[in-house]
């Protein structure tokens, strides 16, 4: 009648795949309890941690939990319980954590009535809540696993996107917050045809780089000309944080999600670390709080 689960935080847009690629990040997450009660609904009964809404409504766990909760007819409810250890406008899925995790507990609390398809169309309604819009690149690798491609919304249709054995990513996470809506605001409506043209190149290139562990053409691919020029102003020492983990060996770096965190892909687990130490040297200047992790993609 209780699970607990482990929600993973995730990497979204990935340089090239604005608003369609993502990976999953094991070493990051939030904890959630998801209990079966005798009183109808959905009750949220506990958020350690940050100070975020326990109406069910303005949740977006509980909002996701609604919308799955007004396609199943039980005359039970379900508790949710959050312990966010990701913290909300950090860039790498908070909100995606939180809007996952509750119909994935519920689903395994009604005995898998749902394949992972129905439930991210339920997560996408909870994630909808705090970026106002839907998208689903945080959501899809939090319940694949792995690197995942959007493909399309509605119909929602997500590939499974294999990686090689030996890709590390290394997230800084600067201690400051940039809400979703906000970085969505700030971007352009229209881009010139030769940067479309340029980053749908690099995407395809980075998802075949992907399917054959070629690790020269991930790093030739990890370019972002459409949105980095306008994010990257909103996260203090970004450029000095790039060229840092290019000289210490990473693949490619990029915005994480809509900031401010930055991830760098690797080759090997010895290079994420060293541009771990690269990022800190930077950071660690800057007399902003920050911290960072290196995470092995599976
Ligand atoms: N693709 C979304 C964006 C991810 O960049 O706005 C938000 O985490």
């Amino acid at each position: 009648n209780e699970i607990k689960i482990f929600s993973p935080a995730t990497v979204a847009n990935v340089a090239c795949g604005f608003d369609v690629l993502g990976f999953c990040l094991d070493s990051v997450g939030d904890d959630m309890v998801i209990r079966k009660t005798d009183k109808k609904g959905i009750h949220i009964t506990k958020i350690n941690n940050f100070d975020l809404p326990y109406e069910a409504e303005l949740n977006v766990a509980g909002v996701s939990a609604l919308a799955m909760y007004d396609a199943i007819d039980v005359n039970f409810g379900f508790e949710i319980e959050i312990y966010k250890n990701i913290k909300p406008g950090s860039g790498i899925g908070s909100s995606a954590a939180s809007a996952v995790g509750s119909v994935f507990g519920m689903n395994e609390l009604l005995g898998k009535p749902f394949n992972k398809i129905q439930l991210t169309e339920f997560a996408i309604k909870g994630e909808a809540l705090a970026s106002k819009c839907e998208h689903a690149d945080n959501l899809a690798p939090a319940l694949f696993g792995g690197f995942t491609l959007v493909k399309s919304i509605s119909p929602l249709q997500i590939l499974e996107i294999p990686s090689p054995d030996d890709l590390y990513a290394t997230i800084i996470h600067p201690q400051i917050e940039i809400k979703t809506s906000e970085s969505r605001a700030i971007l352009p409506k229209e881009v010139p045809l030769s940067d479309a043209i340029a980053q749908s190149a690099n995407l395809g290139s980075l998802v075949h780089a992907l399917h054959t562990s070629d690790y020269k053409l991930i790093s030739n691919s990890l370019h972002d000309v459409i949105v980095e020029p306008y994010r990257s102003q909103l996260i203090p020492h970004f450029n000095e944080v790039k060229l840092a983990v290019l000289k210490a060996g990473a693949l490619g770096t990029g915005i994480s999600g809509s900031g401010p965190s930055i991830f760098s892909l690797s080759k090997g687990e010895e290079t994420a670390n060293k541009v771990k130490d690269a990022i800190e040297k930077v950071y660690s200047k800057t007399g902003i709080d920050f911290d960072i992790h290196v995470s092995k993609i599976n």
